[in-house]
């Protein structure tokens, strides 16, 4: 079962974990080993499903413009808390703050696109296609293992709504704007 809803959705449950069990863990050698690996998966995650959902989503799903903005908006917003832990040692206070920031953030991210995003998804793509997309969520996933050749700089929303939608063959409107929010009139 590749099922990418689901496998989107695993890796949501691992992160629930993980944040659980760091509450159980002390010092900096402790935090830091069972922080890194859940900073990268954060990264991969998001990087995974800019790469692999959110394109086709913005393709079929009945309310995938406002969806695709709110995620990469999260997404900058988490990527930004695991970069700022990144500046301080593990246990201390500034690192502390950072992965309750990055943790909140993900919290709140995981709940929407769960029941709007991927909610969407189910409702409007094929179970062909969901395989499919799996398929590739998880090659992605295998070949960035640990954040390899991730970009982990923030993502302009708009931007990439518009070039997923160029991509797709929807063609922004003649006045040069962004076409945001025009297409929904259309559907
Ligand atoms: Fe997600
Ligand atoms: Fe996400």
């Amino acid at each position: 079962m590749t099922d990418i809803t689901s496998l989107i959705l695993d890796d949501h449950e691992r992160f629930r974990r993980a944040f659980a069990d760091l509450d159980d863990l002390d010092g900096p050698d402790e935090l830091a080993r069972a922080w890194e690996p859940l900073a990268d998966l954060l990264d991969l995650h998001a990087a995974a499903e800019e790469a692999v959902f959110y394109p086709e989503l913005i393709q079929r799903g009945a309310d995938a413009e406002d969806e695709t903005l709110d995620a990469v908006g999260d997404h900058n917003e988490i990527r930004d808390a695991v970069a700022e832990t990144r500046r301080h040692p593990a246990g201390s206070a500034a690192w502390l703050a950072a992965v309750r920031q990055a943790r909140t953030a993900n919290s709140e991210h995981m709940a929407e696109e769960e029941d709007d995003a991927l909610a969407d998804f189910r409702q409007h793509a094929d179970p062909g296609l969901r395989e499919e997309l799996g398929r590739k969520f998880l090659a992605f996933k295998a070949e960035h293992e640990g954040g390899k050749g991730i970009d982990t700089g923030d993502l302009d929303p708009e931007r990439y709504v518009e070039e997923q939608e160029r991509k797709a063959g929807k063609t922004p409107p003649d006045d040069g704007s962004l076409g945001i929010g025009g297409l929904k009139g259309e559907r």
